[in-house]
């Protein structure tokens, strides 16, 4: 039997990534896959209680990311590596991707503090695939104007998602073998057919 994987889907709000997140899951299940889908941050009890924090309480952008890390700790020892363990795949709705392109593009949190965190809270865990779901800001933007509450993050100018775009794109530039870029202004049929391409290679 192959090795479970481990995918996680990535993008600026408004890029449309729950909802091919979800397709995308469907179409691993109707193949037989065994997989769980969680999201980040979140994922156990103690992340979903951060999650209502970090969404709704301002804070230091560095206070910001410890508890995005923080979340993430008890995500990957609780339900992760135990999933991945069992053969069960996992795909995370974000990841530490999120934080570098968030909290480092976005926020300005140095990236060497954020490599610091990353290596301490999953050094030996990477996705095997991220998929970035990248779009212009205005596009995004536009689509997250029909939300009739946005989160602190979602209520964001536009600079700050032009950065968070700008990191992810960087981020994806540097490991071009674990990160693909979707290009989601394309029609949802367009991305599907890609995604199921992807579906097909795994
Ligand atoms: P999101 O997936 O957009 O939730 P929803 O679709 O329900 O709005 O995630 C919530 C926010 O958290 C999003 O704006 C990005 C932010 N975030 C970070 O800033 N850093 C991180 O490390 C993670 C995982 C998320």
């Amino acid at each position: 039997m192959s090795k479970a994987k481990f995918i996680t889907f990535e993008g600026v709000d408004g890029a449309g990534k729950s909802t091919h997140l979800e397709w995308f899951a469907n179409a691993l299940r109707q193949r037989g896959i065994d997989l769980l889908v969680t999201r980040e941050p979140g994922g156990t009890p103690l992340g979903e209680q951060l999650r209502e924090i970090l969404l709704n309480q301002s804070m230091h952008i560095e206070t910001e990311a410890m508890l995005m890390f923080a979340a993430r700790r008890e995500h990957v020892e609780q339900v992760i590596r135990p999933a991945l363990q069992r053969g069960t795949w996992v795909i995370s709705d974000r990841f530490s991707d999120a934080s570098f392109a968030y909290q480092g593009g976005g926020r300005g949190v140095s990236l060497t503090k954020l490599e610091q965190l990353e290596q301490w809270v999953h050094g030996d865990l990477q996705p095997d695939l991220t998929l970035l779901f990248d779009i212009p800001i205005e596009v995004a933007r536009q689509r997250l104007s029909n939300n009739v509450s946005l989160d602190r993050f979602e209520q964001e100018k536009g600079e700050f998602f032009e950065r968070v775009r700008q990191a992810y794109l960087a981020r994806a530039a540097k490991s071009p073998q674990r990160i693909s870029v979707i290009r989601a202004e394309k029609t949802m049929h367009e991305v599907q057919q890609e995604l199921a391409n992807i579906v097909s290679s795994l």
